[in-house]
């Protein structure tokens, strides 16, 4: 009798475990994409929309995650009760999707819905503004040494409509995140939720500078 090796057929299934809004949720990461390994702003989004549900109420509202990655955001905003639609490049779908699928599936009002949106791409085609009110842009860790910064910009800039609020948790890594920072104050009104020195993360509301204004005129009147 000849000796092999055989692979195991039943290998364990790799995978994170969580709780948030009582449920336990599973993350399959892949540590082949970036997109497939889950990272520190993506708790700190979804530990700070679980624990301030008074005051940022996801129940019935349409939420749009960008760079959605393993989809931990996606998994805890659908759990409050948020129409999401969750996005990323096209290679990381699958991995989203199963993560979805099998975090969401019997558990939440709303299936979310796993789509592709690479930033600055054919985005007015894809979501136009007529049909495509969104009350939130999640977005957690998606600056850092990439090429898109300004496609990402212009994303951020062309769904953000005046009634939009964006969270956005964000990882300090060079100094090109806090140049994205300051270009980002130049169209949106930002407030500092979160400091995490310890962890180099910030979490940010957001929302069109150009509304704000009108609301402190109006408040002023
Ligand atoms: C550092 S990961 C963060 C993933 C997830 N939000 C998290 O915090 O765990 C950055 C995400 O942005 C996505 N991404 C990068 N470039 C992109 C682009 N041009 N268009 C759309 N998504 C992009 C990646 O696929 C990845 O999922």
């Amino acid at each position: 009798m000849s000796r092999a090796f055989h692979p195991s057929l039943i290998g364990p299934e790799s995978w994170e475990g969580y709780v948030f809004s009582d449920q336990e949720i599973r993350i399959k990461e892949s540590t082949d994409l970036y997109g497939a390994m889950l990272w520190p702003s993506a708790m700190v989004l979804c530990h700070f929309l679980e624990t301030n549900q008074d005051k940022y109420n996801l129940a019935d509202k349409n939420v749009i995650e960008l760079g959605a990655g393993t989809g931990l955001v996606t998994v805890v905003s659908s759990l409050l009760g948020a129409k999401v639609t969750s996005t990323d490049l096209p290679d990381v779908l699958g991995n989203l999707q199963y993560n979805v699928t099998r975090n969401t599936k019997g558990r939440c009002k709303y299936i979310p819905l796993v789509t592709e949106l690479i930033w600055g791409q054919d985005v007015a085609e894809r979501f136009p503004r007529a049909t495509h009110r969104f009350d939130y842009i999640l977005a957690a860790d998606v600056v850092y040494g990439h090429p898109y910064l300004d496609e990402l910009m212009d994303t951020f800039d062309y769904l953000c409509q005046d009634d939009t609020q964006i969270l956005w948790a964000m990882r300090f890594r060079l100094d090109l995140e806090n140049s994205f920072v300051d270009r980002f104050r130049q169209r949106f009104h930002l407030e500092e939720l979160y400091d995490l020195p310890s962890l180099s993360i910030k979490l940010y509301r957001a929302w069109r500078r150009d509304k704000w204004t009108k609301d402190q005129r109006e408040a002023a009147a």
